[in-house]
């Protein structure tokens, strides 16, 4: 497979970081430059981090002297060094958008974290098991901003990688309402224990914005293309609740569905079990071989045992049973920082790699 030189923009980031040492032995892709903010920049990313680093795994020795480029301010000089970044900044969502749309219209295109350019009509918001037939609108992106190479690819957000991935192969039986409470990990925040102690043997019952992208996002990523844009799809109904737990790592989902043809369980479990995609197709290097796994303990997935599965790619299901008032419950589990996360936007660029988009 071809070799291909990347930047990332928010090196020194808890997201960056994760890409770091993700990208560490890519066996496709190169880290050559890495970036932040002006508070940064000109220092070597061992210097910028200083005690920020966050990942259990020590920084990559390759990466430690070199010197962070102003992701905002070397644009240019980014973009000629690369063939493309990822980008996860803590920054206001207008900047984030010009700042994407700078990096795409100097020819360097973006793989990113942020949530700025997810309801960009024109930008494919992708899961790559799921969607992976919105990079084509790429080529209508790339017509609005003018650029030959360069434009924006976006992951969706943590809290939907959970039960996404198990409603998707059940769409067949018609999703009518969908209810989903989430239990979401600290790390979704930026942080650990140390820096967020008011977090332990506490429940914090509000995420600002997260209930919004988590009954929206998935009618984007079941979307289809018309003409030169991702037209949201207008079912199933999804309501949620995003809790903040007490758990480093892993977000936790506690799923109902109600269905046009209620299926069996065990049509249910077996569309799981044989649900593979364009990934596990290619077998993509970051692609967990086993997508969706289910647990037949009562009390599997949990956070702690389950959210590495595949490398913490893949997604965890449990738990289901008929219910009451719904057809079916269940729950489901999958790493926020990995799938979720940089993990996501990693196996995204493999797809885009895979079809020739950075070529
Ligand atoms: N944490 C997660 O699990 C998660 C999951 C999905 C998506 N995300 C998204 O990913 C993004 C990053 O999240 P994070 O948790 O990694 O944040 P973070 O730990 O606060 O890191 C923020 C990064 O942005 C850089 N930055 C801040 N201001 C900047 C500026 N003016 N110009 C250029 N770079 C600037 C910082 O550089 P300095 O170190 O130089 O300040 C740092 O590298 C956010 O949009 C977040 O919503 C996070």
């Amino acid at each position: 497979m071809k070799q291909y030189n990347v930047g990332i923009i928010g090196a020194t980031g808890m997201v960056g970081q994760r890409f770091a040492t993700l990208l560490e032995n890519h066996p496709w892709f190169n880290v050559k430059v890495l970036s932040a903010s002006p508070r940064s920049a000109g220092k070597t990313y061992q210097e910028a981090v200083g005690n920020r680093w966050k990942m259990a795994v020590p920084m990559p020795e390759s990466m430690k002297n070199m010197v962070l480029l102003d992701a905002t301010s070397d644009i240019e000089k980014i973009a000629g060094m690369v063939d493309f970044c990822f980008c996860a900044v803590d920054m206001k969502k207008d900047e984030i958008k010009a700042l994407e749309e700078a990096y795409a219209k100097a020819e360097c295109p973006i793989v990113s974290n942020n949530s700025a350019h997810r309801f960009t009509p024109d930008v494919p918001m992708v899961v790559p098991e799921i969607n992976p037939e919105h990079i084509e609108i790429i080529k209508s992106q790339r017509e609005r901003l003018g650029t030959k190479r360069g434009f924006i690819a976006v992951k969706s957000n943590c809290s939907i990688q959970s039960y996404v991935p198990a409603l998707h192969p059940l769409r067949k039986f018609g999703l009518k309402n969908v209810l989903a409470c989430t239990y979401q990990a600290i790390s979704g925040a930026g942080k650990n224990f140390d820096t967020w102690p008011e977090m332990v043997d506490n429940l914090i019952p509000y995420i600002g914005g997260e209930e919004e992208k988590s009954e929206q996002e998935p009618l984007k990523v079941w979307g289809k293309i018309q003409g030169n844009e991702i037209v949201k799809t207008d079912t199933p109904s999804i309501t949620t609740q995003c809790l903040r737990v007490p758990v480093s790592d892993g977000h936790t989902a506690a799923v109902f569905v109600s269905f046009e043809q209620k299926p069996t369980k065990e049509e249910i479990l077996k569309l799981w079990a044989d649900f593979k995609g364009v990934p596990q197709e290619l077998e993509l290097p970051s692609a967990p071989k086993q997508f969706i796994h289910y647990f037949e303990e009562d009390n599997r997935p949990q956070a702690k045992l389950d959210r590495n599965l595949e490398n913490g790619m893949a997604v965890s299901t449990g738990r289901l049973r008929e219910d009451t008032q719904f057809d079916y419950k269940f729950v489901c589990l999958s790493h926020n920082t990995l799938r979720g996360a940089a993990g996501g936007a990693v196996l995204l660029a493999e797809l885009l790699a895979s079809k020739g988009y950075f070529d």
